[in-house]
């Protein structure tokens, strides 16, 4: 590898691979769009890197630091989780690392509603019907779901970015809305509706509960069976934040016993792993992590990167780096 590389860990878009050829510094980029490098292979490929760009199927910790070199000035993470980055690590060793918030909020948005909107009215589960070509003619208690419009709840926990987005297509849907996170009493939050609460009243009176809150050191199963045996009879969840917030066994009982009514899950606590209870249930939808997954989205969360690589590399600020200290107080849920 040449010292004084920018080391890509997926090939993205033509279009960001061309900004990122503009850089100052020759690239190196795993070849393989479908598979992360094996992890001997991104500490082989890393050495000598002065800055990584990286995605969230990377664990970036002190060895990968350790193995680039004293050369590594920064992490930019595609993404703008960043539970995949030793962050405090990085701190240690003056590293900036950073993400990529703002450009997604609007894509994941879509991609939760969707996911709210299959769950609760058996969207995935009445394609699957059909497609096994049995005979069906329109039935009066056939595929009968959640009405969402005008009387259904949304609880919204950790209202950050993008729990603001999804709040604006619950508020057009005319749900009711309550949240959880310092930015649930905000005005911006009151105009669209929102109520704040704290996690307890948000599971007890949502027919919807929806994570929007990052991966931290301290919330993994946020939402485990005393949470999920709090939640309203015939509720649901949905989770398009991080699959480590939602302790998945528990789920599958709380789905299998009947106490909730169906689940949405875009992320999963041992991704790339399905947890096969759940993929069992018919009224469980299951996607593969695509929250962010839309052609200028995904081209923006790749540009911003670049650029936050071109910033540090000139001698200037980061553009969205990320806090040492870990997470924005504002996105934490409350606890109930
Ligand atoms: C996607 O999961 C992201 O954090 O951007
Ligand atoms: C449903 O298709 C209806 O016409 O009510």
């Amino acid at each position: 590898m040449p010292e004084g590389h920018v080391y890509v860990t997926r090939p993205m878009s033509p279009k960001v691979m061309q900004q990122a050829g503009e850089l100052p510094i020759p690239l190196t980029v795993h070849a393989d769009p479908d598979l992360p490098p094996a992890r001997e292979q991104l500490l082989e490929d890393c050495r000598g890197a002065t800055a990584i760009i990286t995605m969230l199927t990377e664990k970036i910790d002190d060895k990968v630091m350790e193995a680039a070199g004293p050369g590594l000035k920064v992490i930019a993470n595609v993404a703008v989780g960043y539970d995949n980055i030793d962050v405090e690590a990085a701190a240690r060793r003056g590293i900036i690392v950073t993400n990529t918030p703002g450009v997604l909020d609007e894509a994941t948005a879509d991609l939760a509603f969707a996911l709210i909107l299959a769950t609760v009215r058996r969207v995935a589960e009445a394609d699957r019907f059909i497609r096994t070509a049995r005979p069906w003619i329109w039935g009066p208690q056939s595929f009968i779901g959640l009405d969402v419009s005008a009387g259904a709840t949304l609880g919204i926990v950790g209202l950050g970015r993008t729990g603001m987005a999804v709040a604006r297509r619950a508020n057009a849907f005319r749900m009711n809305i309550i949240a959880t996170g310092s930015r649930a009493s905000t005005p911006e939050a009151a105009e669209l509706g929102v109520q704040p609460c704290n996690l307890d009243t948000l599971l007890r009176t949502s027919d919807v509960v929806s994570l929007h809150c990052p991966l931290t050191a301290t919330n993994r199963h946020l939402i485990g069976a005393q949470q999920l045996a709090a939640m309203k009879a015939g509720s649901y969840l949905i989770n398009t934040a991080r699959g480590p917030l939602v302790d998945e066994e528990a789920l599958a009982d709380a789905v299998e016993s009947g106490h909730l009514a169906g689940a949405g899950l875009d992320v999963h606590e041992f991704e790339p792993r399905v947890n096969n209870r759940l993929r069992s249930l018919e009224n469980v939808v299951l996607l593969p992590h695509i929250g962010s997954a839309a052609a200028a989205t995904r081209d923006s969360m790749g540009e911003l990167a670049v650029r936050n690589v071109a910033a540090v590399l000139s001698g200037q600020a980061a553009l969205t780096p990320v806090l040492p200290a870990g997470l924005k107080p504002d996105l934490l849920p409350t606890r109930g």
